[in-house]
């Protein structure tokens, strides 16, 4: 089953209740909640204030995309702010596994990112406390660049690994994914699709949603 995760970092943050409403009703699986710092990436959104203010309008699946330094210290607030899963980089923190066992302790669902030049072997080890993996098909920071074609190998070589461990673990990609590098993606065996400027960029909403679905 694949499922459709909308990137609010594309939606108008003046209108962002109206605009989670908007993706709700057209079909998507969980809203993804871009968090960054300004230190691990070169750009600034919100933090859990901002989560915790939308959590009222929907009961969709919060997806939260830390791309933060030292996610360890936020883990607690979004768990607060009613975040469903959080999902750090391998990148961002000296002590991903206490990280992961952190996120888990709170009772939501763990999930570890790397960047497009981050190799699997980064995640190997953590591969079975974790519920997904996310692989970045750009580089973090902003919407509506272009997907990066050798990313496509790198999800069939982590759908081999995680076979060949016997682990049930969801595959996520996020970037540059529209109804095109979204067949790339699923038949190298990602189940999970962030896409922002896609979703929020049609006209048709509901169409754009299922035209991922394939
Ligand atoms: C990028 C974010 C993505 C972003 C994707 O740093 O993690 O979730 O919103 O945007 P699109 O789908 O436009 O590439
Ligand atoms: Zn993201």
């Amino acid at each position: 089953m694949i499922k459709i995760a909308p990137s609010i970092l594309s939606a108008d943050f003046a209108f962002l209740a109206d605009e989670i409403k908007k993706i709700e009703a057209a079909g998507a699986d969980w809203v993804h909640i871009d968090v960054m710092d300004g230190l691990f990436v070169p750009n600034l959104t919100f933090g859990a204030p901002v989560v915790q203010k939308i959590r009222k309008v929907t009961d969709l699946f919060f997806d939260c995309h830390l791309m933060v330094e030292n996610p360890e210290k936020y883990i607690e607030d979004f768990k607060k702010a009613g975040a469903d899963q959080i999902v750090v980089h391998a990148e961002a923190t000296k002590h991903l596994h206490r990280c992961i066992q952190q996120i888990k302790a709170g009772n939501m669902k763990a999930g570890v990112a790397i960047n497009p030049a981050t190799p699997l072997a980064a995640v190997e080890e953590i591969l079975p406390y974790v519920d997904m993996v996310l692989l970045m098909t750009v580089n973090p920071g902003f919407g509506g660049q272009s997907f990066i074609e050798t990313m496509v190998p790198k999800v069939r070589r982590l759908a081999e690994m995680i076979k060949e461990r016997d682990l049930a673990i969801d595959i996520q990609v996020d970037g540059g994914i529209n109804d095109k590098t979204a067949k790339l993606v699923t038949a190298a065996g990602a189940n999970i699709l962030v896409a922002g400027s896609y979703v929020y960029g049609a006209e048709d909403v509901a169409q754009a949603i299922a035209s991922l679905r394939g």
